[in-house]
């Protein structure tokens, strides 16, 4: 009884934080500069999550290959045109596919 009662616990523990965090895809759209709290006076990114997802594995952009969490990049410099999601996010990424337009400015900003 005892062991049925301790396989039951564990198991639980096991299963529930991989039922929490399973299917978790995140917001479909995101607006980068609200969320990063950057400042300028360019027009938000709003970033197209979902769209992404369908194209990529989360690996390409989180740490965690299911997604969620921090990204395999820090972003740190927010600032200017030489900011972090340019240099090692968003446009090394889209040069290495060759996303049309990848690096046009009002393909982000609109
Ligand atoms: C692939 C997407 C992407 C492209 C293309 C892009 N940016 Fe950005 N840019 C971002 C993201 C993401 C941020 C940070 C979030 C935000 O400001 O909304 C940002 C921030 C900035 C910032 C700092 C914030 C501010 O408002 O001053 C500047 C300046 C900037 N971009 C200029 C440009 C210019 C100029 C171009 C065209 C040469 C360009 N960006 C093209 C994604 C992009
Ligand atoms: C092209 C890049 C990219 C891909 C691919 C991607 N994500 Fe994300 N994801 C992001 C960015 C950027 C954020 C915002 C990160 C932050 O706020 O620190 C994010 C945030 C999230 C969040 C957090 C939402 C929140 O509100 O805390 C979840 C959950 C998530 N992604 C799940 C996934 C899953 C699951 C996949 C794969 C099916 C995936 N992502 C693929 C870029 C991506
Ligand atoms: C790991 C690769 C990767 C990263 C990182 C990435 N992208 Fe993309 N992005 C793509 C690909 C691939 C496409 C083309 C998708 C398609 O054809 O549907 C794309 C397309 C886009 C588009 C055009 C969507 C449309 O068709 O209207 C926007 C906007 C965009 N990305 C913004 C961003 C921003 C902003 C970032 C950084 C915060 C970012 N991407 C980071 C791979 C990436």
């Amino acid at each position: 009884m005892k062991k049925i009662y301790l396989s039951l616990t564990l198991l639980a523990f096991i299963t529930l934080p991989l039922l929490a965090t399973a299917g978790d895809t995140g917001p479909e759209t995101m607006d980068l500069k609200e969320r990063f709290k950057v400042e300028g006076k360019k027009k938000a990114v709003i970033f197209p999550h979902r769209q992404h997802q369908s194209k990529l594995e989360c690996a390409k952009c989180h740490i965690n290959p299911q997604g969620g969490g921090d990204l395999n990049v820090e972003i740190v410099n927010m600032k200017g045109a030489r900011n972090d999601f340019h240099t090692k996010f968003c446009w090394p990424c889209h040069k290495e596919m060759k996303v049309p337009k990848g690096r046009s400015c009002s393909t982000c900003h609109k």
